[in-house]
């Protein structure tokens, strides 16, 4: 948590109440695509607001849902029918989703992630891994097996993502889970909380190739780095899969609570009334989020989040020249972690580092969280509209709060307060 109270937003910062700047860098998690001033999108959802405060889903088709279903049926891969589902976050589209693929095969297992985060709710919690919910989270249906992390390889030999592969085929599905039990798998095509992981090329069309194999059915959770963040739509399009379905969240509603399951006809019409949330898929929302479509289209952002997202990986590996502390830059687009390393050789996560360097950069106004299984990793999921000034105005930021790091200008007693996960 920062020692920050939000009073207002634009642009891309945020700003205290006593009128001081602070750079988001976070886009408050990766909501904020269109930074905190989005016109039309704002006009949209007011107009709307005033004529329809609320329809529930639950009851009545709203022109605003209809509309906005189509359109993420156009946009997400794969050519078959397809139906989606809303609801208001993306734990509660995860949830969701354990229970359709369930009931859509009478198959009981998922298989998940070491370090993915896919939410907070029963199902969505169960089927997460991250070490933040390791006293929490429940379900012996859900096997978890490690994501393909090339920085801290975990099997000998050349290739992780073909070793993790093999590992599911040879060794998980050969013992304690065959696949005919098995669902789905679900996979954040590039594993975000969990530390900013990109695959191995190669490992996610592994992947589908495999759940093709064994009639498993492919789900990838793009509420992080979905909607454009990685240079196209979804983050899965690196690799030109085709998942079965597709969890959206977070930046979806362009600011208000909206998510969304977009999937094969046959998974989604797996029950009726089977997870229902009187407010998903609000108008207001649903507005929002076809505004937002429009303007990324318009504005071609999704390129425009390539083009700065290697802009900004450059910067951060010269400055990984300088800083021995840096032990890995990576990412797609406009999600880059930084790892921090207390030793390149050993690769000893530096967290209290991390935290400091959280904290350096909030009191020079630059807002950048970590996350990670051990918590070392500085996360930058900017707004796809960051102007070039601001991306260089935010990087001088960094590089001068490690430097302030090193010379001790943090004491463990500031950061003592603002416990993280
Ligand atoms: C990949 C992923 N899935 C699901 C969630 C849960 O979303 P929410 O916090 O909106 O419930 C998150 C949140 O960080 C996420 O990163």
């Amino acid at each position: 948590m920062f020692p920050l109270v939000v009073h207002h937003a634009c642009g891309s910062s945020l700003y205290d109440p006593e009128g001081t700047e602070y750079l988001d860098f976070s886009a408050n998690w990766a909501v904020a695509a269109l930074g905190y001033s989005p016109t039309r999108v704002h006009d949209r959802a007011t107009k709307v607001l005033r004529s329809t405060t609320f329809s529930s889903l639950c009851t009545f088709m709203s022109p605003q849902a209809s509309a906005l279903a189509a359109k993420l049926c156009a946009i997400t891969p794969g050519s078959f029918d397809k139906k989606v589902w809303f609801g208001l976050s993306g734990s509660d589209a995860n949830d969701s989703m354990a229970k359709l693929v369930r009931m859509a095969t009478g198959r009981r297992k998922i298989i998940s992630f070491i370090g993915g985060y896919h939410g907070q709710t029963g199902a969505s919690a169960a089927i997460s891994g991250h070490s933040a919910q390791a006293r929490t989270s429940t379900g012996s249906d859900n096997i978890l097996i490690p994501y393909p992390n090339e920085f801290r390889p975990l099997f000998n030999g050349a290739d992780e993502g073909q070793a993790v592969l093999s590992y599911l085929e040879n060794l998980v599905f050969a013992s304690i889970c065959p696949p005919d039990e098995v669902a789905a798998i679900v996979i954040e095509p590039i594993q975000s909380d969990g530390g900013d992981i990109v695959p191995p090329p190669g490992f996610l069309s592994g992947l589908a190739d495999l759940c093709r194999r064994h009639g498993i059915y492919l789900v990838s959770d793009e509420v992080k780095v979905g909607m454009g963040r990685t240079g196209s739509w979804f983050g899965v399009d690196a690799e030109s899969v085709v998942p079965d379905a597709v969890v959206l969240g977070k930046s979806l509603g362009g600011g208000l609570p909206l998510s969304a399951i977009v999937g094969r006809k046959e998974i989604l019409d797996a029950g009726v009334a089977v997870s229902m949330h009187t407010m998903g898929g609000h108008p207001v929302c649903c507005t929002a989020a076809l505004a937002q479509i429009e303007i990324i289209e318009e504005q071609r952002l999704c390129e425009r989040a390539g083009v700065l997202g290697e802009q900004m990986k450059s910067r951060l590996e010269e400055m990984a020249v300088r800083h021995e502390v840096i032990g890995d830059v990576r990412g797609r687009g406009l999600i880059i972690g930084v790892e921090l390393v207390t030793d390149r050789e050993t690769r000893e996560p530096a967290a209290e580092f991390a935290a400091k360097v959280v904290f350096r950069c909030a009191q020079r106004g630059l807002i950048v969280p970590y996350v990670g299984l051990f918590s070392n990793i500085l996360e930058f999921t900017p707004p796809l509209t960051l102007s070039d000034e601001d991306m260089e105005r935010g990087m001088l930021i960094l590089d001068a709060a490690i430097e302030d790091v090193h010379g001790g200008a943090v004491s463990d007693g500031d950061i003592a307060a603002f416990a993280g996960w």
